[in-house]
């Protein structure tokens, strides 16, 4: 299956289909560039090679496994990386694993001589559903998440289902979790798909639909002064709990990020019957559905990470299945979303 971004001069096609990471060469210039293979410890080595196998003039880069990576020092070490393979202007970053991967590679790439060509090889069921697509890159600085960084949108887009395979039950249920998101704000067919028996007997048609509808959404705002804010459902709350609770460099257990959306969008759903038939979905998924006991933690995150951007807040509300509704509260009433007077 194919879709095209259509962003102008910034157009690119994103394929999804069985095997395709070993076709990289079919849809760019492998050979006569210099090419930086960026992947993480955790990623099976056989993907990275996968790519490299199809660049002569190639050279894989692992940083280590976890959102830790996305930091000032590690993105510090990939550009010196990318400096002492002697990439040029002209030559290509390929990423190759999931969002942490992603949101680095793309950073990296973004600024890297002022930008250069990057190539998106997503092998997490979050990546291939939503982080991969629509040209949001960056790091952390700290617990604050995703504050530094750019837009950048790649030039390709390689999802192979295949890569699948390997992830852990755990990490599948994760990236659901962003697939739901999706489906419970735009997409009534797609959240059928998660009240099927098993749906990861839908996985390939639940990408598909969730890049498709972000697809739509990336074309027509690509830089967030509207209704992309839409994609931010689930995100206030959730990445509160994912700085207090969330798995980083120093804590090694805890929540995962499409986790942390799970419960942040929970609260955001305004019909009853529809935040029962999700809670249900989410808990056939294996995926938490109670908010943390330490919800004061969360809320003085919530609001570190609004200070300095306004005194108000926009969240996003699903008042039905398939529609939503952006809201500007004060920051003051963060405390409300999470039941807290
Ligand atoms: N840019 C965006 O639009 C956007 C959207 C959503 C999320 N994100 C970001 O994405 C990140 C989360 O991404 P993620 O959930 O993919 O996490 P991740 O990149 O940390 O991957 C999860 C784990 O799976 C391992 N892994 C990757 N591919 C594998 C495979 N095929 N088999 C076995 N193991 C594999 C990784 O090494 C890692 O340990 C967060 O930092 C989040 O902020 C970005
Ligand atoms: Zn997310």
């Amino acid at each position: 299956m194919k879709l095209t971004m259509r962003l102008g001069p910034r157009s690119y096609d994103i394929i999804l289909k069985r095997g395709c990471l070993k076709n990289l060469y079919q849809f760019t210039d492998t050979t006569r560039r210099r090419v930086f293979v960026l992947t993480d410890s955790g990623v099976p080595a056989q993907y990275a090679q996968a790519v490299l196998a199809q660049c002569p003039k190639g050279t894989v880069y692992t940083v280590p496994q976890g959102e830790g990576s996305k930091s000032l020092k590690v993105y510090g070490q990939v550009l010196a990386a990318m400096l002492a393979a002697g990439l040029t202007r002209r030559d290509l970053l390929v990423a190759v694993g999931g969002g942490v991967v992603g949101d680095l590679g793309g950073f990296c790439a973004a600024t890297y001589m002022r930008g250069i060509d990057f190539i998106n090889c997503p092998t997490t069921v979050l990546a291939q559903v939503d982080s991969s697509i629509g040209g949001k890159t960056a790091i952390d600085l700290g617990p604050t998440k995703n504050i530094v960084g750019a837009f950048w949108q790649p030039k390709l887009v390689l999802a192979d289902p295949d890569t699948l395979a390997t992830l852990p039950p755990r990490q599948v249920a994760n990236g659901l979790a962003e697939a739901l998101k999706t489906g419970l704000i735009g997409d009534a067919q797609l959240f059928a798909l998660f009240e099927c028996p098993d749906p990861t007997q839908n996985l390939e048609q639940i990408i598909y639909r969730s890049l498709r509808f972000k697809k739509k959404i990336v074309e027509a705002d690509e830089r967030e002064q509207g209704q992309r804010a839409c994609l931010n459902f689930g995100h206030t709350i959730g990445h509160g709990i994912e700085a207090v609770r969330g798995v980083s460099a120093r804590r090694k257990t805890g929540l995962y990020h499409g986790e942390c959306v799970a419960l942040g969008m929970l609260p955001m759903i305004e019909d009853k019957a529809l935040a029962k038939r999700t809670r249900a979905i989410c808990r056939a998924l294996g995926l938490p559905t109670r908010l943390p006991g330490d919800r004061r933690r969360v809320l003085a995150q919530m609001q570190h990470d609004k200070k300095g951007r306004g005194d108000t807040v926009t969240v996003i509300r699903v008042p039905g299945l398939g529609c939503w509704r952006a809201d500007t509260i004060p920051t003051a009433e963060l405390g409300t979303l999470l039941g807290l007077a």
